[in-house]
């Protein structure tokens, strides 16, 4: 039987913002985890203090999603310092807008890579720890994958980085229904804004009705927190009123 206190994420994107969170809720449940951010200072002191805060085993390692060897090295890592892998948590992501007319391909490029090819390449590579976990765990594992509004519904400037969320979701979904004799699943969270530094720069939008870093970690660790019988495709979190349906 598999309890909180023998469980095991890897979060990307965990120095800050949502995937910090995520990370926090996690490991003041009893979960060991695997962090990883691009700047390795930051990252070390946020998976210091975490696991001096809750006595939790918290590994952290640097790597920039847009290179496939440090992706690799991350994954390898992973399997050499824990046997088991409950959540694999797919948050660290970029952001870029502009008119679809003359967005740069170089741009979409390096978008499909960090927010898209890494996380394809870390399932692929994970996926033998997922399944063994999965097939023993009342729980199953999750693949996770930190998508948005915009992979649901357009927005206007969007096209590249809605085209990289909308392709998470139905990774997930593809995941789902290729791996669930494993107990291995996929769900795609997709928030609407959420006030972190990626939308600090925003002024047409009200960081006061943004959603909160926290509200997104409660619900992603909740999914964790179900049988391997039932799965959540998408997991949609919006904002009331007009931008119901929007990011
Ligand atoms: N904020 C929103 O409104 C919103 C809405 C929907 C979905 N999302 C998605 O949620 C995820 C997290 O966003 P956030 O708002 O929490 O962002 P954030 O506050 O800017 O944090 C981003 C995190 O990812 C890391 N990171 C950034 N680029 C990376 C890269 N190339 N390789 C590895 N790590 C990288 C950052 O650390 P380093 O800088 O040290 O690498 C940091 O830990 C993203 O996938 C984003 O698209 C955000």
């Amino acid at each position: 039987m598999t309890t909180a206190e023998n469980r095991v994420a890897l979060v990307t994107g965990a120095s800050r913002g949502i995937g910090a969170r995520i990370a926090t809720a996690l490991a003041h449940r009893g979960w060991d985890l695997t962090l990883s951010a691009r700047r390795p200072e930051s990252l070390q002191d946020f998976a210091e203090n975490l696991a001096e805060k809750t006595g939790r085993r918290v590994l952290a390692v640097p790597a920039d999603m847009s290179d496939e060897d440090a992706v690799s090295e991350l994954a390898g890592r992973h399997d050499e310092s824990f046997d088991r892998l409950d959540a694999l948590v797919l948050n660290a992501g970029m952001g870029a807008i502009g008119p679809f007319s003359d967005f740069p391909l170089r741009k979409l490029d390096k978008l499909f890579t960090v927010n898209v090819r890494s996380a394809y390449q870390l399932v692929q590579q994970l996926l033998p720890t997922l399944r063994e976990t999965g097939t023993g765990s009342t729980t199953g594992a999750r693949v996770i994958a930190m998508a948005s509004m915009a992979g649901v519904s357009a927005e206007p400037l969007n096209s590249a980085y809605g085209a990289t969320k909308a392709a998470l979701i139905s990774l997930c979904e593809t995941l789902t229904v290729e791996e669930h004799a494993h107990g291995v699943s996929g769900v795609a969270v997709c928030p609407g804004y959420v006030a972190t530094d990626m939308t600090a720069s925003r002024d047409d939008v009200d960081a006061d009705t943004m959603i909160t870093a926290d509200d997104v970690a409660d619900q992603t660790v909740a999914v964790t927190q179900l049988s391997r019988t039932v799965v959540i495709p998408r997991l949609l979190l919006t904002r009331p009123g007009p931008n119901l349906w929007h990011a």
